[in-house]
């Protein structure tokens, strides 16, 4: 089921040599200005009838609100998410303020994609990035209180990666992507 393999040429070499560090150099920064890109990068991405339901809570070490989000890590990541130079914390707007209307069907498929968006580039600007679930949702949720509607939905850890892509980054193979949905399961 499994293939271990690099990415083949012709893949964006921001694609290619895009990965999720479990390193991060601590006495790297990242400045207002390439945060503001960050920024614009997922701005500027499509979304469901223009509906842009994303939302990012930002903190950088050195910042009260830095100290407001570590204390919600799980101890797996915060090993490396504690060093990098910049934590996101992603939210979405599933519902109409406290109603249970949706406010769009592809609300976390929207924001997925605003972070894809960011992760490239940061890449493009030397950075690396590690999405992660792996936080106290609840906890985070109560610190953070968002306006009703509104979802954390994951973190992002971006900074100068300190380590290498793992050898064991296996992919299911292109064939399965377009057989998976109608096999058997495995
Ligand atoms: C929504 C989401 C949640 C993730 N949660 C975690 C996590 O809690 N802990 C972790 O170490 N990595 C997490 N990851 C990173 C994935 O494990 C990683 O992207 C995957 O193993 C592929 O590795 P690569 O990004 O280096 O290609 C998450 C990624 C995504 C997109």
């Amino acid at each position: 089921m499994h293939h271990p393999q690099e990415p083949p040429s012709g893949i964006h070499p921001l694609l290619a040599g895009r990965f999720s560090p479990h390193r991060f150099d601590p006495s790297a920064l990242v400045d207002d200005q390439a945060l503001e890109l960050l920024l614009e990068a997922a701005r500027w991405t499509p979304s469901a009838g223009n509906s842009q339901p994303w939302g990012f809570f930002i903190a950088r070490p050195g910042e009260p609100d830095h100290d407001r989000v570590l204390p919600h890590l799980a101890p797996s990541s915060a090993r490396w998410a504690t060093d990098a130079s910049l934590l996101v914390v992603t939210l979405t707007r599933r519902y109409v303020d406290d109603t249970q209307q949706m406010y769009s069907e592809f609300a976390d498929y929207d924001l997925g994609q605003a972070v894809a968006h960011m992760t490239v580039q940061a890449q493009a600007m030397g950075l690396a990035a590690h999405q992660f679930r792996a936080f106290d949702l609840e906890g985070l949720t109560k610190e953070l209180d968002p306006n009703p509607g509104w979802s954390i939905v994951s973190m992002v850890a971006m900074g100068k990666a300190a380590d290498s892509p793992s050898e064991l980054r296996d992919r299911r193979s292109v064939a399965h992507l377009r057989s998976a949905p109608w096999s058997p399961t495995e």
